[in-house]
Parts: C-alpha cells; sequence; structure tokens
C-alpha cells in the first residue's frame, strides 16, 4: 500500500520506499504493450533491486495482479528481489570450476566475509552468488566480479581483489 504525501512524493507506507521515481518510468511506458519487462528492468536500474512495494505499485499501475507481477519478476534471473551489494560476486562451482578448485575459493570468500550464497554484507559492499558454468570451463576456476570475468583463480588473488575493490570509491 502506498500513501501520498504533499506535492508528488509517494512513500510506501510499510517500509518508507520512495515510490516517486516510478513516475517517471511509467510516463516513460504509457500505452505501450507488454510494458512489464520494460518497467521492471527501469525500476530495477533505479532500486537496484525491486522491493516488494514497487512490484506492488507496478501491478497496481498496470491493472495487473500481484501476482502476476511477482511471477514474471521471478521468471527472468535478470531480476533481484533482494537487495544486493555495491559489488557482484558470481562464483562457477560448475563440474569443471569444481574440479579446478572451485570450492578452496568457494570456502576462502564464506570465511573471508561471512558470506553464504545468496548473502549480501552487513555493509552492503559484497553480494556472493553461486552459479553452475559460466561458458568458460577452458578458463576454470572461473568468477565474475561486477561483469569481469576472472579465469584460473585462486584464492588469495581474488580476495585481494576483492578488498581492493570494497575500498575503493568507484
Ligand atoms: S564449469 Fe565453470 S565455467 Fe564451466
Amino acid at each position: 500500500m502506498s500513501v501520498s504525501g504533499s506535492g508528488t512524493q509517494t512513500i510506501a507506507a510499510s517500509s518508507g520506499v520512495d515510490l516517486t521515481p516510478l513516475d517517471d518510468v511509467f510516463q516513460r511506458h504509457r500505452g505501450q504493450r507488454g510494458a512489464l519487462i520494460p518497467i521492471l528492468q527501469d525500476a530495477q536500474a533505479i532500486y537496484g533491486y525491486l522491493p516488494k512495494e514497487v512490484l506492488q505499485e507496478i501491478a497496481h499501475h498496470l491493472d495487473m495482479s500481484n501476482s502476476t507481477v511477482y511471477g514474471v519478476a521471478t521468471f527472468y534471473a535478470q531480476f533481484y528481489l533482494e537487495r544486493h551489494g555495491r559489488h557482484q560476486l558470481k562464483l562457477c562451482d560448475g563440474t569443471a570450476c569444481h574440479v579446478k578448485g572451485a570450492p578452496i575459493v568457494w570456502a576462502a570468500v564464506e570465511d573471508t566475509f561471512g558470506l553464504q550464497p545468496g548473502d549480501t554484507t552487513a555493509d552492503g559492499e559484497l553480494s556472493l552468488e553461486i552459479v553452475y558454468c559460466m561458458g568458460s570451463c577452458a578458463l576454470a576456476p572461473v568468477a565474475v566480479l561486477d561483469g569481469v570475468v576472472i579465469g584460473r583463480l585462486r584464492q588469495e588473488m581474488l580476495l585481494r581483489r576483492l578488498q581492493e575493490k570494497m575500498h575503493s570509491t568507484s
């Protein structure tokens, strides 16, 4: 449920999520057929993920049921329903990467940052996701850090890069 404050400010009452930026998104896709996915993409670009309140507002705007919008958002891997960290680490534990030592790297990340797959560090800096083959098996073990593929991974090298990233301002 959302409530209107003064002016155009609209805040989801239960969470404090500011829904105002959605106005521009809705405007941009007004009258467009099949607007749901582009709207979800734009909303995620704004919020970094898709909070429940945002999904509800989109459903309300498009006159769809919450379950329809939620179903689409959960079907596509590109959409996140949980807040993600400033930096995203995907570790591959597919067969080739597993054999070449991915579990050792995975354990080092867990030990160092206290992260389980799907978690984000408490400071919001780093999210960890485990995937199963990224199509770069020749480079196993493989990780992707903020969209950059890192092959022939070694735990010291990855931990160093993570520390550098997390202490950078960019
Ligand atoms: S198994 Fe890791 S990239 Fe294929």
